[in-house]
């Protein structure tokens, strides 16, 4: 069952535009079979289970969830780096599942990715200029001169200078690195950028002039990002809207404000608990729910409710019967039994609910 279906209410959310999504991902599934000891066979673990995710073109969709909640994975199946096992895959319209070969390769130069370490994109030994137009000679057929030209364009671009691209990347900044490789990814003027904690290696200031780069190459290129990070508050910033994950499933997701103002699922409620506040005042009276213990063993998730194992509000439905995504006042929609049982929130705020049991003192999220 997907969680994000257009018969869903979801006014605020802003994908599915005139022209249709950019990206247009139904019913993602991704398994890895684990090896378990030598004649124990294979476990499967599901790193992905039936996720939806759509972002319009100039859009930005945050990703979030705690670590081995499936985000990378789920982004790399997006981009065919890993096969999924099932789901359909739209860019711009067009399915991208089951393409090979040069057509796999002519789709490729449409989306593209940012990870945290841009070692893994820039290999050390190759200058700048290299690095940069290497995709255009896999894609492009430019003169020496025009591909000069367009690498000229791209470092300029990213606010470095010509001068740069003779260097070599140990010769820059981890910010400057990180700008390299973005001029790299968006080559090709690519339609779907995947953002994978992009920044979250960098200190607050470089962070946020990276942060302000992305919005103005996306703003001139019309992108859609989908932006993976562990920092809400940098979430917050540059998102329109936001997926919340918890063991490979969508436990909410909807516009960002609403979002944050009014969370939907207690899963959400807890990592906003997290998010250091600008007024100090606030920020003391706000309480920190305190998840007991860490995420379930995604080869043995619990029954029921997924997050029941850890669930403040828990009841006993939640341990037998899994939720549906129940669509949220505001937009959005969150996977979570409070909406039509116990309190029944009908798609109000988590926080409107009295929370039945204590959160468990010094444990952390973990996120
Ligand atoms: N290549 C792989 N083989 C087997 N299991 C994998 C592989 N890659 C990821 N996993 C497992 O899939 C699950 C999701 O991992 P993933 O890396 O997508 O999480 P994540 O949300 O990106 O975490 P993080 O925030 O730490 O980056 C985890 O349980 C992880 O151990
Ligand atoms: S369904 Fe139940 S266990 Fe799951 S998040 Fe909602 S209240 Fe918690
Ligand atoms: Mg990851």
């Amino acid at each position: 069952m997907s969680d994000w279906t257009h018969s869903t209410p979801d006014p605020g959310a802003g994908a599915g535009g005139a022209g249709g999504p950019t990206l247009d991902a139904r019913d993602l599934r991704v398994t890895f079979q684990l090896k378990r000891g030598m004649f124990r066979g294979r476990v499967p673990l599901h790193a992905v289970r039936s996720v939806d995710l759509e972002i319009d073109a100039g859009e930005t969709l945050g990703l979030v969830g705690e670590s081995g909640s499936g985000k990378s994975t789920a982004g790399r199946a997006i981009l065919r780096l890993l096969e999924p096992d099932e789901g359909s895959i739209r860019i711009d319209g067009q399915e991208i599942t089951g393409l090979k070969g040069n057509e796999l390769r002519r789709v490729r130069r449409k989306m593209q990715m940012v990870f945290q370490d841009p070692y893994s994109s820039l290999d050390p030994s190759m200058m700048i200029a290299e690095s940069i137009g290497e995709p255009l000679d896999v894609h492009e057929d430019l003169t020496a001169s025009q591909r000069r030209e367009r690498v000229g364009e791209l470092i300029e671009l990213v606010k470095l200078s010509r001068g740069h691209l003779s260097r070599y990347p140990y010769e820059f900044s981890g910010g400057q690195r990180q700008r390299v490789a973005l001029a790299r990814a968006i080559a090709l003027n690519p339609r779907l950028l995947v953002l994978d904690e992009a920044v979250s290696a960098l200190d607050v200031s470089t962070q946020n002039q990276v942060i302000n780069l992305l919005e103005e190459i996306q703003q001139e290129f019309d992108m859609a990002y989908l932006f993976i990070a562990h920092d809400l508050s940098v979430v917050r910033h540059i998102s329109q809207r936001v997926a919340v994950m918890y063991l490979g499933q969508i436990a909410e997701h909807g516009p960002t404000e609403r979002l944050f103002e009014r969370p939907g699922h207690p899963y959400t409620e807890a990592l906003l608990s997290a998010v250091p506040l600008p007024d100090p005042d606030v920020q003391r009276s706000r309480e920190r729910i305190v998840l007991p213990g860490d995420i379930p063993d995604p080869t043995n998730p619990p029954t029921g409710c997924m997050f029941h194992t850890r669930c403040p509000y828990v009841m006993d439905v939640c341990k037998e019967v899994e939720p549906e995504p129940y669509p949220m006042q505001g937009g959005g929609v969150a996977r979570c039994h409070l909406h039509t049982d116990g309190p029944k929130l009908g798609g109000g705020s988590v926080r409107d609910a009295e929370r039945p049991t204590p959160s468990g003192a010094g444990i952390s999220t973990g996120f």
